[in-house]
């Protein structure tokens, strides 16, 4: 198998288990952050392998996934060595998406991650800021019955506490500089529900 046999294996396989996510780590998101992921590797120069089977991987580990869906980083790696992934590449993707989580972060100013472990990471947050991002957080609070505002759990004080500050945390260049423009869409759109709505309730 070629390369481009195994990412489109994984592919497969990662659809088929995030199609029904609904948290907002369904497949969509995924395939977001894949696009993302390689244009932001190829302007820095990372791995594209690394990086798109990283970024198609990346959230099947993730504590907030349902258990029917949610793998141990050993399934994974198991997985990827069943699609002929050589050990050294299932190393390096294994060590991105176990640390890259946003709960990780201070961990890593010890040991940072790889350069495609910071595109995937970038990525990832650039989809829950802009339009998507918001999308995201519409979906997140109605799947957990949050309210759109007047609560610390809501949409508006989650965009307001945790979204707005992403746009500092990008690790590449190419990153930053596509968080600016979703950024000023985020604090468009904070600006307008409180007019419409905060200021009125
Ligand atoms: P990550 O994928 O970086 O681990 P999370 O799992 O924390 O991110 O969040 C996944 C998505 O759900 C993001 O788009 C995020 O903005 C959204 N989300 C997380 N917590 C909340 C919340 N309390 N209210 C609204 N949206 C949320
Ligand atoms: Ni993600």
């Amino acid at each position: 198998m070629n390369e481009k046999e195994q990412l489109e294996n994984v592919r497969d396989w990662v659809r088929e288990k995030l199609i029904n996510e609904r948290t907002g780590h369904d497949w969509l998101h995924i395939s977001r952050v894949v696009n993302l992921s390689v244009y932001i590797a190829k302007e820095e120069g990372a791995d594209l392998f690394v990086t798109e089977a990283a970024a198609l991987v990346h959230d099947l580990i993730d504590a907030k996934l349902d258990e029917s869906e949610r793998l141990t980083a050993g399934e994974v790696t198991e997985r990827l060595a069943a699609f002929n992934i050589a050990e050294g590449p299932i190393q390096e993707i294994a060590d991105i998406i176990t640390r890259m989580s946003f709960r990780h972060r201070k961990l890593l100013k010890k040991r940072p991650l790889s350069l495609e472990g910071k595109v995937v990471q970038d990525a990832d947050m650039l989809d829950a800021i802009g339009a998507a991002g918001i999308g995201r957080a519409f979906m997140f609070a109605g799947a957990k019955g949050h309210p759109m505002y007047g609560t610390p759990t809501s949409v508006l004080a989650h965009i307001e506490d945790k979204l707005i500050t992403l746009k500092d945390l990008m690790n590449t260049k190419t990153g930053a500089d596509l968080a600016e423009e979703r950024h000023q869409f985020l604090l468009q759109f904070v600006a307008r529900i409180q007019k419409e709505a905060v200021d009125k309730s």
